[in-house]
This record gives structure tokens, C-alpha cells and sequence, in this order.
């Protein structure tokens, strides 16, 4: 089915200057974006997309990573887009990610407490709503 997903480029992307790429390959993949907005985020949205790692141990550097300069947020559709963007996204550790991916590609560690990994994707239909309502409460 047509479904949306949340995409979220961290603002490791956006200092790096990687939003277009990023970007770019979700349109080349074929999915379209429906939404797009380029802020800093506010304490309450990272508590809310982050509330499932509440407690675990790369919480708090997450939470300062993420408010640590402007992110894009991003509503993209297309058919299977979820895991779709998933797969385009690579696995969470960017130093192991597949070449081909956008972690693999254009990310790696540098060393520091939580992975900067340069993009978020929603994970299921549930998430995807959830962290809609979250970014972009008007749609
Ligand atoms: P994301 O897909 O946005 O969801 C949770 C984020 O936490 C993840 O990307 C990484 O940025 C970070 N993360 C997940 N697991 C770890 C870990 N073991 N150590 C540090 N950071 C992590």
C-alpha cells in the first residue's frame, strides 16, 4: 500500500552540508516528498520521537545530539516506502553500514558517545503516524 513515512536528516547531515544528497536519493529511489522543514528541534519533540529510549544509556547524548543545531524533517511517500527507506538508510552503525547505503556511504564514527548516523526513518505504519503527528501536527 501507499504509505508515509518520517524522515529525518540529523543535524550531523545538515552541518555536513548532506541534505541535498540525502534528498537526492529518496526522489531517485522514486518516493516523493510531501513535506519538508528545516528548524531546530525543540526538547519536547526529541521527547516524544525518542520516548521508546527513554532510560537507556545513549539517551541523553541522543537528545543533545539531535538539538545540537538545525535537522530536516521530512514526510516521504510512495508504495512500501518504510522499509524502502530503511534498506536506502543502511543499518544504525554508519562504520558498518553497507556501501550503497546512506549510512555506509557518507557516514562513519567519530568517536563519540551516540551514533551519528545522519538519518532517521520510521520503523513500522505505527511509528511513521506517531512521529507525523509529532513534526508536522497540521497533516
Ligand atoms: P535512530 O534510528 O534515530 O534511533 C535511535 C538513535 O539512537 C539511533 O538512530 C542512533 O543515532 C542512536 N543509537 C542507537 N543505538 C545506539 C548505541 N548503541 N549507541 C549510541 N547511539 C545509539
Amino acid at each position: 500500500a501507499t504509505e508515509r513515512s518520517l524522515v529525518l536528516v540529523k543535524p550531523d547531515g545538515v552541518r555536513r552540508g548532506l541534505t541535498g544528497a540525502v534528498l537526492s536519493r529518496i526522489e531517485a529511489k522514486g518516493y516523493r516528498i510531501v513535506a519538508l522543514q528545516q528548524r531546530e528541534a525543540t526538547q519536547a519533540e526529541l521527547a516524544a520521537h525518542y520516548a521508546e529510549h527513554e532510560g537507556k544509556p545513549f539517551y541523553a547524548p541522543l537528545l543533545e545530539f539531535m538539538a545540537s543545531g538545525p535537522l530536516v524533517a521530512v514526510v516521504v511517500e510512495g508504495e512500501r516506502c518504510i522499509e524502502g527507506f530503511r534498506s536506502l538508510a543502511g543499518t544504525t552503525d554508519p562504520t558498518t553500514a553497507a556501501p550503497g547505503t546512506i549510512r555506509g556511504d557518507l557516514g562513519r564514527d567519530w568517536g563519540l558517545k551516540v551514533q551519528q548516523n545522519l538519518v532517521h526513518g520510521s520503523d513500522s505504519p505505527e511509528s511513521a503516524a506517531r512521529e507525523i503527528g509529532i513534526w508536522f501536527p497540521s497533516l
